[in-house]
């Protein structure tokens, strides 16, 4: 009887526990894959090792790895140095080499032979050499009672004593990051080359497909990829740009799979993500979610809304807007997902039970219970003292960044600082330079736009903000506008000297002194002063001093949770755009009651969504036309054109361009967005819901060979 009862359950518990053990959470140091990890990848499926990774005395994985720009992830997919990016990686570099009669962005671009590959400065590429554990050192006379700053310059003394005497090549270069808020530090020697050529790149309707409606979507259907090649100097090291540079002999370049995954198949991404908070203590949760993006999604709904009326209706402010629009609505979406995602997955109830768990396991100790006691209360505590601040800090940039005449204002304000440094005698010379910066700002600005965003940015900036953090300058204006956003928008636009280049002109053409008085008269540099000296008066400081107390107090948390809590998961540091190795499976999910989503999409789904003439859902007739006779070559299956897919892998910003490497280690996609409802995984990553985008190798294949004729690069590729 009992053991009828007994079985069932067990084989339940059994069950639950063999589908949540695997962690799939987790952006690991590649150096330390070995000790920490490498078992539970090869219980997930990896068939390579460690080794394999990360290996200083042979080429491996990381070899083929780069920071691309410092900004995205790009791999080395060849023997000639070929990178492969996201479209949205490479965007600025296409744009930068399109004009109307070439234009890249809108047709795509593919150099036929080396000399069309088009050079970018300013971009490059960095290889991590090796990466070495230099914690004793950095924190050698670290002493206890020190306070913040006393304990950073101690550090700071030691770190150029370290990277002084680091072992390296003349051609490389070194530097440290902290880890784990600080209790750890690693030393990076790195290989940064600054010839970096555009190689390909298809159409925006095939790597930007969905635009923003799709943004931060699933199912997806984007072709997110661009290609461009590294060069370097006959000797193999990196060198400024010269015509005569040859293609980089790479240590490693990826293997190309077009086998694809089923469900359940392990993967892997390498790259370089950005910033996560993972270890915030509850309160601090709580604040990002119900406050802080709360603020920042209402100022920026208000934008977003404003502009869509004005690019709907008028063709020119559309091409005006469209790169404000994306860069705005970026964000604005994901910090949506993430506030949703922590109430669908009880976020703050699970931050809660994990600390009461780390409470009572640290108390029954004695030895932590004298570190460690009433650390995270008063980190709860300061997290609560930081909120008012912290809240009218995320408005306050928010107004400035939305509201566009604060930008003008502010680069008139630093230009005036500047003269006063040089001299009086500078300003005729310098007034002609700052003019011609800003004919670039003036060309994609609107004056109604602005006016708008900024009667309704006003109002909740107003709302949000607690009057004594305005401040008193803020308050007058507010007061003599009856509390208006629209009055006080509309007083200000029509007789403010900043809205067009000929006004800005002719205000400052008026000698110094002039310009210098009529600051606080003029309506825009005068709101655009009070509300900055109410900010650097009322929250920058105390802003700066709770702050540094979470700093202090996060570092004594993080280390307490790595005692206490160590022997029950393994802990991985913040992501600080350093290379990370993230693994999961290829798994569907299911976002709401009742709704599944698989984990592949295909090329008919493209055409599901196909709005002929549509900025964002057209389909070129060349892609239709392939469909249309199924003509996918060896890159289809079963007829079918595979586009994306999603798995758990633990990324964030940054990781786009990453590679998805199979259990094998061979390239099968290209990392380049999270699904919407697991944008949260930024601070609390939740496997039910927690999902990576991949664009398919073989749609990215079957783009360079079918549609774009690109034979050449295939050529160079080892596929198999
Ligand atoms: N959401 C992706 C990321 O965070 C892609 C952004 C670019 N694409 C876009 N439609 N705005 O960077
Ligand atoms: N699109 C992001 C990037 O540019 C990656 C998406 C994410 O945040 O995971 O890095």
């Amino acid at each position: 009887m009992l053991q009828r009862i007994v079985k069932p359950v067990l084989l339940l518990v059994l069950l639950v526990l063999t589908k949540c053990t695997y962690a799939t959470e987790g952006m690991w140091l590649p150096q330390l894959l070995s000790g920490l990890n490498e078992k539970e990848m090869k219980g997930m499926g990896m068939k390579i090792t460690a080794a394999d990774i990360y290996n200083i005395n042979k080429g491996s994985l990381k070899d083929a790895i780069v920071s691309f720009g410092g900004f995205c992830t790009a791999e080395v997919i060849s023997e000639q140095g070929l990178l492969l990016t996201n479209h949205h990686c490479g965007y600025d570099a296409i744009q930068k080499h399109s004009s109307l009669q070439n234009n890249f962005l809108e047709n795509g671009f593919w150099a036929k032979s080396a000399v069309e590959e088009l050079p970018n400065p300013g971009l490059f590429a960095t290889f991590i050499v090796r990466i070495d554990d230099v914690t004793k050192a950095a924190l050698q006379d670290v002493k206890p009672g020190m306070s913040e700053r006393e304990r950073q310059s101690a550090i700071d003394k030691r770190l150029n004593e370290i990277k002084q005497a680091a072992r390296r090549e003349s051609w490389q270069e070194v530097m440290v990051k902290p880890f784990y808020e600080g209790n750890q530090y690693f030393l990076f020697v790195t290989e940064t080359y600054r010839d970096v050529r555009l190689v390909g790149a298809p159409p925006s309707a095939i790597g930007k497909f969905g635009s923003d409606t799709d943004n931060w979507v699933w199912p997806r259907h984007t072709g997110d990829f661009s290609m461009f090649r590294i060069y370097a100097g006959k000797d193999g090291r990196p060198a400024p740009y010269s015509k005569d540079n040859v293609p980089l002999k790479p240590k490693y370049a990826l293997t190309i799979s077009l086998k694809g995954l089923k469900q359940n198949d392990f993967t892997m991404v390498l790259g370089f993500p950005g910033r996560t908070t993972e270890y915030l203590p509850s309160e601090g949760v709580k604040q990002t979610v119900e406050v802080l993006d709360a603020a920042k999604v209402q100022m920026r709904d208000a934008a977003l809304k404003i502009m869509d009326g004005y690019m709907r209706k008028d063709e020119q402010i559309k091409i005006q807007y469209a790169a404000k629009y994306a860069g705005t609505a970026n964000y604005w979406k994901k910090w949506m997902g993430e506030m949703q995602g922590v109430k669908q997955t009880r976020g703050i109830a699970k931050k809660l039970q994990y600390e009461d768990t780390y409470r009572r396991m640290m108390e029954a100790n004695p030895k932590w219970k004298q570190s460690y006691s009433g650390i995270l209360d008063s980190l709860n505590e300061y997290y609560r003292q930081i909120q008012p601040y912290a809240q009218t800090r995320d408005y306050y940039s928010e107004l400035v960044k939305n509201v566009e005449i604060f930008t003008v204002g502010d680069r008139l304000i630093n230009f005036l600082n500047d003269v006063h440094e040089r001299g009086e005698g500078q300003y005729e010379s310098m007034r002609q330079q700052f003019l011609e910066s800003m004919q670039s700002f003036y060309q994609n600005y609107n004056a109604s736009v602005d006016h708008d965003i900024c009667a309704s940015l006003i109002d909740l900036y107003a709302k949000g903000v607690p009057a004594p953090y305005a401040g008193n300058d803020f308050a007058r204006i507010w007061q003599e506008n009856n509390k208006d956003g629209r009055a006080l928008a509309d007083k200000l636009y029509a007789a403010t000297s900043l809205t067009s280049p000929e006004k800005l002109k002719a205000f400052i053409q008026q000698p110094y002194n002039t310009v210098i008085a009529q600051m606080w008269s003029d309506p825009a540099t005068r709101l655009v002063m009070a509300t900055r000296k109410g900010f650097v008066d009322n929250v920058s400081k105390p802003l700066a001093d709770i702050q540094a107390n979470i700093n202090n107090l996060q570092r004594t948390y993080m280390q307490a949770q790595m005692d206490v809590m160590g022997s029950k998961k393994n802990f991985y540091p913040d992501a600080n755009s350093t290379l990370r190795v993230t693994y999961g499976k290829v798994d569907g999910y299911n976002p709401r009651d009742a709704v599944h989503y698989d984990f592949y999409t295909y090329l008919d789904g493209v055409m599901e969504k196909y709005i002929p003439g549509d900025y964002e859902f057209d389909v070129p007739a060349r892609l239709i036309e392939l469909y249309k006779k199924k003509d996918y070559g060896r890159y289809g299956v079963n007829g079918r054109m595979p586009v994306c897919f999603i798995a758990s892998n633990h990324t964030t910003g940054g990781n786009s361009g990453s590679p998805a490497l199979d259990a094998h280690g061979r390239l099968v996609g290209l990392n380049f967005d999270r699904t919407w409802e697991g944008t949260m995984s930024d601070i609390n990553f939740d496997p039910s819901i927690c999902r990576n985008i991949m664009v398919d190798i073989r749609y990215v294949l079957f783009v360079i060979d079918k549609y774009a004729g690109c034979n050449r690069l295939i050529q160079e590729m080892k596929i198999i």
